[in-house]
């Protein structure tokens, strides 16, 4: 019989545990298991694993700590840019959005294209009009803008760099890692329901400084967001152009399917093998129809939490001693 579970992750990257003051760690924490908390209601409650990574979602876009809706990166041009997927591993319907910039969840948006489009993956102002027929009201672009975030694109303007939203992206001249201490990590959801399907959902504003669209791996189906009841539902996090690469959340479906690797093996082999070989950072979270979940991550730490119906929620950022 399947356990319930949902597994969420709030980016992966260079996460100096020296860097983080006690408060800021405590923020992160608490958010974290909120968000943990309210897709094991919805589970509890019977409810469906695609609304539960949905709503998720929608609470990492809504709050500030995480690169995703609210509290987004900068392009190169100082605008935001937000990408976002959801997955029904049940019947493989697919909805995205990718370069919005007026949609204050995209992941909602994403929704309501596998919902109430025949098409899968809707781009820029088509999609903002899409979303505004769906009844959504548009917010201004700077609505997403934060001033931490500004102050990095500053620093990423300076050193001329384009900062990877989990990237450390260079030194300040005190030596720290120049995001330490930084909101950053584009975010995302799996979970396996009480009736034993899947469903996962990525959200991103991409990466500090990015071109004008450019497009991550979060909003395209197999590369940064995966759900199918015969294997797996994954969410990536990490440099999106090796994600995209590698198809990393198909990957690891087609490593349970083709070559029979537990979810264990195939998420490891692809995030700490396969990324690692391309020069990527960053990590997953995944869950089977049995319940089982994997959270994989090659770079210093993730954001990331799980909870399974019944159970306290579990909740981490470093990697484990
Ligand atoms: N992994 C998110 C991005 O690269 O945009």
């Amino acid at each position: 019989m399947n356990r319930a579970v949902i597994a969420i992750h709030g980016g992966a990257g260079a996460i100096a545990r020296a860097a983080m003051s006690k408060e800021k760690e405590q923020c992160y924490v608490q958010a974290l298991a909120a968000v943990v908390a309210s897709g094991q209601t919805i589970l509890s409650a019977g409810g469906s694993a695609l609304d539960a990574v949905t709503e998720a979602v929608r609470l990492l876009e809504e709050c500030p700590l995480f690169n995703a809706g609210k509290g987004s990166v900068f392009t190169h041009q100082g605008t935001h840019e937000l990408d976002a997927c959801v997955m029904d591993g049940h019947t493989l319907d697919t909805g995205a959005v990718a370069g919005v910039s007026h949609i204050r969840n995209p992941i909602l948006a994403a929704r309501a294209v596998l919902k109430h489009s025949p098409h899968v993956l809707l781009i820029g102002e088509g999609a903002e009009r899409f979303a505004v027929s769906r009844g959504f009201e548009p917010v201004a672009n700077n609505f997403f803008s934060t001033d931490e975030r500004w102050a990095q694109l500053q620093r990423a303007l300076g050193n001329q760099q384009i900062l990877l939203d989990h990237d450390s992206g260079g030194q300040h001249a005190d030596g720290a890692p120049l995001d330490a201490d930084r909101k950053f990590g584009t975010v995302g959801a799996v979970a396996c329901d009480l009736h034993g399907n899947l469903a996962a959902a990525t959200s991103t504003g991409g990466m500090t400084n990015k071109y004008v669209g450019r497009v991550g791996d979060s909003p395209l189906p197999g590369a940064g967001c995966y759900a199918n009841n015969a294997s797996v539902a994954v969410s990536c996090t990490g440099t999106g152009e090796v994600f995209i690469r590698l198809l990393a959340a198909y990957d690891i479906a087609a490593l349970m399917t083709y070559a029979g690797l537990s979810l264990q093996q195939a998420s490891e082999r692809v995030v700490m093998e396969k990324v690692t070989a391309l020069g990527g950072s960053g990590g997953v979270v995944a869950v089977d129809r049995a319940g089982n979940i994997a959270l994989p991550f090659n770079s210093e730490g993730m954001y990331r939490g799980y909870g399974y119906v019944g159970d306290d929620a579990v909740v981490a950022i470093y990697r484990e001693a």
